[in-house]
């Protein structure tokens, strides 16, 4: 084992990612939105010390769904502030465009990405349109009436009527709110969106419906998601590729199809378990056979 002056074992590893068949886990450069290069992150200092990630690659490339999976407190959220910049990494590096996204100025991060946090709330004290508005207002750059107009618009496209732009969110459902807040992520039209558990919380329908429009959003707007979820009805729903984090690293990387068939206790157990049987279910019918040649495993959420 070697350590070096930070104390980190730098021995050498088994390779950080493995890609399944088909090569799912590198891609050219300049298909690379997002370049996450042995990654190392280290809560607290001596005894006290915490690793999260260790070595740990990933590629998110431009315009695909990339859903990270894995177990409670394996570093999904954390993984998710590196790309907003939020927390720097303690070795290796998170690039957006070939940028570290640390050293990228808050100023401007609303056009660079779009975030649904985990546990994100609205603002309590601000109306629907405010709570909107509000990436683009900070800027302090445009007329209040053209920031109001471009939150008009947003809070239309996310399936809200203008009629809901004065409630606040205490008088809105779930399904409401998270609709609320996915306006507000792309109210800077972010090439960029990041996705923390977009359907907990929702009932079945109120989850089905939210998938859809992430699909339509993915579609119109260009967009690529990093996606977290654990819900399997949502992942199959959505993901183009998904990243399966274990090991405080990312284990494999594939269509979901290919990660379902890799072997490891916690895959076996997330996947192939009794909910995990039951949501691919739909995907393994006759029916679906057409439909799974599709960019995306194309079942309805
Ligand atoms: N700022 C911080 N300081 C110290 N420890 C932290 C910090 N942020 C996160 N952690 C720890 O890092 C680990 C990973 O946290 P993270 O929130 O990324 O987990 P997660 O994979 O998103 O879990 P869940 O599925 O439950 O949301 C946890 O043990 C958490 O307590
Ligand atoms: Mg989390």
């Amino acid at each position: 084992m070697t350590i070096d002056t930070t104390g980190i074992d730098t021995t050498a590893r088994e390779p950080a990612v493995q890609s399944v068949a088909g090569g799912t886990g590198t891609a050219p450069q300049d298909d690379v939105l997002v370049r996450i290069d042995k990654l190392w992150t280290i809560f607290g200092q001596g005894a006290e010390a915490f690793t999260v990630h260790q070595d740990l690659d990933l590629d998110v490339r431009r315009g695909e769904i990339l859903t990270l999976v894995g177990g409670s407190g394996t570093g999904k959220t954390v993984l998710l502030r590196h790309i907003l910049g939020l927390t720097r990494p303690s070795r290796g590096s998170v690039t957006i465009n070939g940028v570290a996204a640390a050293d990228l100025p808050s100023a401007g991060a609303s056009a660079r990405m779009g975030m649904l946090f985990q546990h994100g709330a609205l603002f309590s004290a601000f109306n629907v349109i405010d709570n909107i508005a509000f990436p683009l207002r900070e800027q302090d750059s445009l007329p209040d009436a053209v920031v109001r107009d471009a939150a008009m618009v947003k809070l239309q496209m996310v399936g809200l009527q203008p009629e809901h732009a004065l409630r606040m969110p205490s008088d809105l459902s779930g399904g409401m709110i998270k609709r609320v807040a996915l306006a507000r992520a792309l109210i800077m039209d972010p090439p960029l969106l990041l996705l923390d558990e977009p359907t907990a919380g929702l009932d079945p329908r109120g989850s089905d419906e939210f998938c859809e429009l992430l699909l339509d959003m993915h579609r119109e707007l260009g967009l690529t998601v990093v996606m977290v979820t654990h819900d399997l009805d949502t992942l199959y729903a959505l993901s183009t590729r998904v990243a399966v984090l274990a090991e405080k690293r990312v284990i494999v990387v594939g269509t979901p199809d290919e990660v379902v068939h890799f072997k490891h206790p916690f895959i076996e157990q997330f996947f192939l378990g009794e909910r995990g049987l039951r949501a691919l279910e739909p995907l393994q019918a006759p029916a679906a056979a057409t439909a799974a040649q599709a960019p995306h495993p194309a079942r309805s959420c």
